[in-house]
């Protein structure tokens, strides 16, 4: 076995600050199988591409035989699983992507893990771990006086997209019930920061109200996530690999709950203040549209048990994170260029104007 990481869906939002990170705080090699769907973004990790420590491969955590001959070749220590079809809106308006991706896709890697892990030596099957990355929304909606999401809340997914997660959530379960494959799985809370592909909330209230166009905001705007600062996030989820207890699972969270019409009011103020605002502060731009359907009115995860096992705690408040994260938006416009073009402007199209 080698100092190797496998990394899928490493192009992604997180996975990319996932790689970025790992290249330039640890000693070990990186090889990341992304597909390059429309989230998927090389340029996320110019930065490393000429790296002895980083390979790209692109393909499918379906294509078994890829996989296989990956594993085979690079003989990691550790898989740590990002790839999956991310987007609970997308995943309303066509499902069959996320089953094929999360589901279908998260067992062919299982599979071909196992196959791998059977053939190591005695110690190195013990040494090595199935890091698989999930989230909260798999535990369904909570209530505004409920306890938040701890490790033993029922499962209760709501939308396709929860769905295809909690089932790949049970599968990396079974594997290590059944198999002994050792495994970890993290659930973490509503992730922010560079790299964010601008479907998602918060980089497309920064995108458009930039550009001084409409911000969407769903029914009443008074649905609650918990926010995460990315680099938080990767940090939480090496801390798991290196110290997580095999077969457990850990919530990741930010203990940082927000309505959605606060953080597109902060948003606006803060790009008025960076940006300017000519007279017209930027909340004017916003507009209550159409709600998602079974749209999850809150989540909020308990993130004792990572703190009191692993000493793990989020280091950014929300203040300072949102604050890079609209710059960051603001300084990067070839980046945003880049991905608003194309298949970009088709989604907004076709998901807003219904
Ligand atoms: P993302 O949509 O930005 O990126 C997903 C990446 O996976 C892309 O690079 C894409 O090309 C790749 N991919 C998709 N299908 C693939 C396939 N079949 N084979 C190989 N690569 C494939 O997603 P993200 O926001 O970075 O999320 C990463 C993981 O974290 C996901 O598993 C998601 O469920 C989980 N998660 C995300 C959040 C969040 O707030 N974004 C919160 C909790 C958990
Ligand atoms: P999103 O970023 O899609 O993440 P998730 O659905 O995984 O939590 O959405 C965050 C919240 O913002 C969610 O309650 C839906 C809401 N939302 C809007 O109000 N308007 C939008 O245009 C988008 C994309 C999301």
């Amino acid at each position: 076995m080698e100092n190797t990481i496998f990394v899928t869906g490493g192009a992604g939002f997180i996975g990319s600050n996932f790689v970025l990170q790992r290249i330039e705080r640890d000693s070990a090699s990186v090889v990341n199988l992304d597909k390059l769907t429309y989230a998927g973004n090389l340029h996320n990790l110019e930065a490393i591409a000429k790296n002895q420590r980083y390979e790209f491969v692109h393909g499918d955590i379906a294509d078994r035989g890829l996989v296989r001959g990956l594993l085979e070749r690079r003989k990691p220590r550790a898989v740590v699983h990002f790839a999956a079809e991310s987007h609970v809106d997308r995943s309303i308006r066509g499902p069959e992507d996320f089953v094929r991706t999360n589901v279908d896709g998260t067992f062919a890697l299982l599979e071909e893990v196992r196959t791998y892990w059977g053939g190591l030596a005695e110690r190195e099957k013990t040494d090595f771990r199935f890091l698989h990355v999930s989230t909260d929304e798999v535990f369904g909606s909570l209530g505004p006086n409920d306890p938040a999401f701890s490790e033993t809340t029922p499962y209760a997914p709501n939308s396709p997209y929860a769905a295809s997660k909690a089932a790949s959530d049970h599968f990396v379960r079974a594997y290590q019930h059944t198999y002994g494959l050792p495994t970890l799985t993290t659930n973490c809370s509503n992730n922010y920061g560079r790299f964010q592909f601008p479907e998602k909330l918060i980089p497309l209230v920064i995108l458009n109200a930039s550009d001084g166009k409409p911000l969407p905001v769903y029914g009443d705007g008074k649905n609650v996530r918990d926010w995460l600062y990315v680099e938080d996030h990767c940090e939480a989820i090496a801390t798991v690999l290196a110290r997580g207890r095999v077969g457990q699972t850990y919530n990741i969270g930010g203990w940082n709950e927000k309505r959605n019409i606060d953080i597109v009011e902060t948003i606006c103020d803060i790009v008025d203040e960076m940006a300017g605002s000519r007279g017209a502060p930027r909340r004017g731009l916003i507009t209550f549209v159409k709600d998602r359907p079974g749209h999850d009115r809150r989540y909020a995860m308990d993130a004792t048990k990572i703190e009191r096992e692993l000493g793990w705690r989020p280091v950014e408040t929300f203040e300072s994170g949102i604050r890079k994260t609209v710059q960051w938006y603001l300084e990067n416009d070839e980046w945003v260029r880049d991905v608003t073009s194309g298949s970009y402007r088709q989604w907004v199209e076709t998901h807003y104007s219904s």
